[in-house]
């Protein structure tokens, strides 16, 4: 079989864990596998990954001491082309044309809704990965990047506690995660933080701005607060702005770590659960399955189909909710 890889839209640190697991799983079972650059954008314009051979085929070599590095060697996009019915007939005149039988794309929600779209106009199998830092699939308990995106969170948030410390201060954070709060919160939990806003909980700024004068009277000398870019009050800014309307009773700053979360070199938990879903997807290709995304769920390894990754929105767990509030003291 040739079996073609692409890693499509926000980069995820992981990644590349997951090419590599990709290229050595379907050498070592015999068959060939190609790098397609740049996404769905790139297999349009059929820009192949640039090797020994240069048709596009990996070797062993090519994914050597890769799994460490953060973004991705084949390069990422997203493709408006690819979202309109011409677009997605190309794609698969081009796939035939290269006599790819199999694809394995890597990414999150607009990746996997591209490859349901491609199935109706390609009889190849597709097993997709789940790379994105939000965590905001199901099938799968967590996302390659996601572990990575939220240890660079608190790493973050640890150094502005000691500037916000000194100052008695309160910093809101703002991190990534459009329609999901699982970095907010788990970053929040994580390092110590003690307000989340996100999007599948109400804001209210009137109970925050009760607990903050609560965290006075206790002679807090700073707060930290997460914010998920999604929340639907508005981002750090915004929230910053209307906690000093109704009268924070802290010096508040501000900082956006936006695409600082999806760099750097990834946690072992990304590289092991990419190696695992790159490893199961290759698998699942050779036993004829399609339509589906690899994930790990409670431990065990699952094929999950498209349409249900993306189907609703991850509910964040009442208790991690819970337990920042008690930890916020
Ligand atoms: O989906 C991954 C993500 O990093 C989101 O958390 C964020 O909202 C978005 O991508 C940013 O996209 P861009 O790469 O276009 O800046």
């Amino acid at each position: 079989m040739r079996i073609g890889v692409l890693t499509s839209g926000g980069d995820a640190p992981g990644m590349n864990a997951c090419i590599r697991s990709v290229v050595r799983s379907g050498l070592a079972a015999g068959h060939e596998v190609v790098g397609i650059c740049r996404g769905y954008s790139g297999l349009l314009a059929e820009e192949f990954f640039q090797g020994e051979d240069s048709d596009g085929r990996m070797t062993l070599r090519s994914v050597s001491d890769i799994a460490r590095r953060g973004g991705t060697i084949l390069h990422t996009s997203r493709s408006q082309e690819f979202r309109t019915e011409a677009g997605l007939r190309k794609a698969a005149d081009i796939l035939r044309k290269h006599e790819i039988d199999a694809l394995i794309p890597i990414g999150g929600d607009g990746t996997f809704h591209g490859a349901v779209a491609l199935a109706r106009f390609w009889d190849g199998r597709i097993v997709g990965c789940p790379g994105t830092i939000d965590n905001d699939l199901l099938g799968t308990d967590y996302t390659i990047g996601f572990a990575t995106a939220v240890q660079t969170a608190v790493d973050a948030v640890d150094k502005l506690r000691d500037t916000a410390d000194a100052h008695e201060r309160m910093f809101l954070v703002e991190v990534m995660g459009r329609h999901c709060g699982s970095i907010a919160l788990f970053s929040a939990i994580a390092g110590g933080a003690e307000i989340a806003a996100i999007p599948e909980t109400p804001t209210r700024i009137d109970e925050i701005i009760r607990l903050l004068h609560e965290f006075v009277r206790r002679r807090k000398t700073s707060v930290m607060m997460i914010v998920a870019e999604g929340d639907e009050r508005g981002g750090a800014v915004e929230l910053q702005r209307q906690l000093q309307e109704l009268g924070c009773p802290y010096e508040t700053r501000v900082l956006a770590l936006g695409h600082l979360q999806r760099g750097g070199s990834p946690v072992f938990h990304d590289r092991l659960l990419a190696s695992r879903l790159g490893g199961l997807a290759v698998r699942s290709v050779l036993e004829g399955k399609t339509g589906v995304m690899a994930g790990e769920v409670g431990g065990r390894l699952v094929l999950t189909p498209f349409e249900e990754t993306y189907a609703a929105h991850r509910q964040v767990d009442p208790e991690d909710i819970r337990l920042l509030e008690i930890m916020a003291t």
